[in-house]
Parts: structure tokens; sequence; C-alpha cells
């Protein structure tokens, strides 16, 4: 009986608001929440049908006891942007998709790629020709891999013509520079392993343009080659490099540069940060 009377009292979150913490849930409107969940007032079978709806929010909220997953994801979906925000804004996120394309597509081209100087070429020739949308998911990352490099450039020239890269965001431009030099060393890496005709020359300029560079340039390149020779240890070393130890980099590079971006907050737009600043010059001279 009494926990009839509490029901009937106490009005329940919905299943949206579930997902919310309480300080960000709505309040009731005077008369809501008849005691039964949602609403669904059919006695036993309501319950039953309501509780049914609610697992969805009663499993978020058991995982969200034991992480403290929300605190964090309203911390970053909740926080406040500046007015005047634009599609250029979207840019670092659109960046952020091209790479996840890139690291599913480049899973399955590896579930059939051989990094050896013998059998590259076959086993790439294999996956366009014979393999279930092979061709198609070897496009999306050959095509995929030239949108996130223009998407990169144009996302820090972004950052460039709104002053985001001046205090306190400094070191996230640093990150981004770092980020920048990985994609491209991505598309390098990448380049050589079809392992044709035109891969295999471009990556010798490349290597020995590397090699031009001052102090380290030599060094670099040796490194890339694994040795003064192009040899068969040389495409191994791309594929390395090219699965692991850049992809690697880039995740913990893109999740530092998106806990910044959540600390310190999205830089205005300069026009609006202007007349900001007029207004307070014209606040001070009254
Ligand atoms: C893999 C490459 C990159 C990814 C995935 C990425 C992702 C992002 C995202 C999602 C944001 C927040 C939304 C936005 O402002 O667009 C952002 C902001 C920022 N990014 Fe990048 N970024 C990358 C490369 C770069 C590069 C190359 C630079 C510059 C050299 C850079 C500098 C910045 C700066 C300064 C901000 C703060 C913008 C602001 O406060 O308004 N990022 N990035």
């Amino acid at each position: 009986m009494a926990d009839t009377d509490t029901e009937t009292t106490k009005p329940k979150p919905s299943r949206v608001e579930k997902l919310l913490p309480p300080p960000l849930r709505r309040p009731p409107k005077p008369g809501e929440g008849n005691g039964n969940g949602n609403g669904n007032g059919n006695g036993a079978t309501g319950r039953l049908v309501d509780g049914a709806k609610d697992a969805p929010a009663d499993l978020v909220g058991w995982l969200d006891e034991r992480t403290g997953a929300t605190g964090f994801l309203t911390g970053m979906l909740y926080r406040k942007v500046p007015k005047g925000t634009n599609w250029f804004y979207t840019l670092g996120s659109a960046t952020l998709f091209a790479f996840v394309v890139q690291a599913i597509t480049g899973v399955f081209l590896a579930m059939y790629y051989t990094p050896s100087t013998v059998e590259a070429y076959d086993s790439i020739t294999h996956l366009t020709n014979d393999v279930f949308l092979g061709e198609f998911v070897r496009g999306m990352h050959k095509w995929g891999a030239s949108v996130m490099v223009i998407l990169v450039f144009v996302h820090m020239a972004r950052t460039y013509f709104f002053g985001a890269y001046k205090y306190p965001r400094e070191l996230n431009w640093i990150i981004g520079v770092v980020l920048l030099i990985l994609t491209m060393t991505m598309g390098f890496t990448g380049y050589l392993l079809p392992f044709d005709q035109r891969s295999y020359w471009a990556t010798i300029v490349g290597v020995n343009i590397n090699g031009t560079g001052p102090i380290v340039g030599p060094y670099l390149s040796d490194f890339l080659r694994a040795g003064p020779e192009f040899g068969a240890t040389t495409l191994s070393r791309f594929y390395a490099i090219h699965m692991m130890m850049v992809p690697g980099a880039i995740i913990a590079m893109i999740g530092a540069h998106l806990y910044l971006v959540v600390k310190m907050g999205t830089t205005a737009p300069p026009w609006l940060r202007a007349e900001t600043k007029n207004k307070s010059a014209v606040a001070e001279k009254v």
C-alpha cells in the first residue's frame, strides 16, 4: 500500500530523461506522472511494458553508476559554444570521421594484404579483382587518404584564420602540427604498399628527398629504408609504420587534441570577438 502511494505521488522520469543526469532533467509539470512509469496506466501489463521500454535506459544507468561516463559525456556534449559558430567549425570532426573511415577500411585491407616484395602486388590484385567489395573498400581507403589530407589542411587553415592558435591554445596548435605530419606520413608509407612500379619509384624519390634534410635527414632515410639500400625489409618497415606506429600515435594525439578542445572551449569567430571588444571599449569611454 505504502509502495503504491509513493508510486502515485512521485513522478518518474521519462526514458529519454533517464539518460540525463538528474540536474539536467526537466522538472515535472503539475499533474504529470501518474505513478505508472510513462503513463501506460494498464496495471500489471502496463508496468511490464514500461519496464521493458525502460530497460535500455536502466542499462545505461547501471553502466553509468559503475563508470561515471555520463559526467564526462555531458561535460563534453553539453559544453557551451560561442555564438556565431558555423560550418567551418565542423572541419575538425570531418577530419576525425575521415580518420575513422581509414582505420576501418584499413583493417579489412590488412586481412588480404601480404607485406612481402614477392607477394604484395599479387595480394592487392587478388583483393581488387576477386574479393567481394574488395575494389570498393580499396577505393574508399585510397580516396579517403586524399580526403583526410585535404580536410586536415582546411581545418588547419580555419584554426589559423580564426586565431585559434593564440593563447591559451598554443599547445593544441602544436599537437595539430604533429597530427599534420603524422597524416602525411600515413600517405607516404601507404603509397609503397601496392608495390607496383609507380609506388616503388615514387618512394625511392621520397626517401631520397628526406635524406637531404639537415642533420636528421640521412638518419631518417636510413630508418625508412631499414638500411643504406632499398630492400625487402623496407616494405615490412613501411607496413609496420603505416599500420601500427603512426595510427597509434594519431589516436593518442587526437585524444590529447580533443581533451584540450573540451578543456579550453571553442574560439569565437574573430568578427564577434572584435564586436565584443568594440562594445567594451565604448563602455569604458562612457
Ligand atoms: C588528424 C587530424 C586532426 C583532427 C582529427 C582534428 C580534430 C579537431 C576537432 C574535432 C576539433 C574541434 C572542432 C573544430 O574546431 O573543428 C579541433 C580543434 C582544433 N584543432 Fe584540430 N584536428 C586535427 C588536426 C589539426 C591540425 C593540423 C591543426 C593545426 C596545426 C589543428 C589545430 C586545432 C586547433 C587550434 C583547434 C581549436 C579550435 C578552436 O578553439 O576554435 N588540428 N581539431
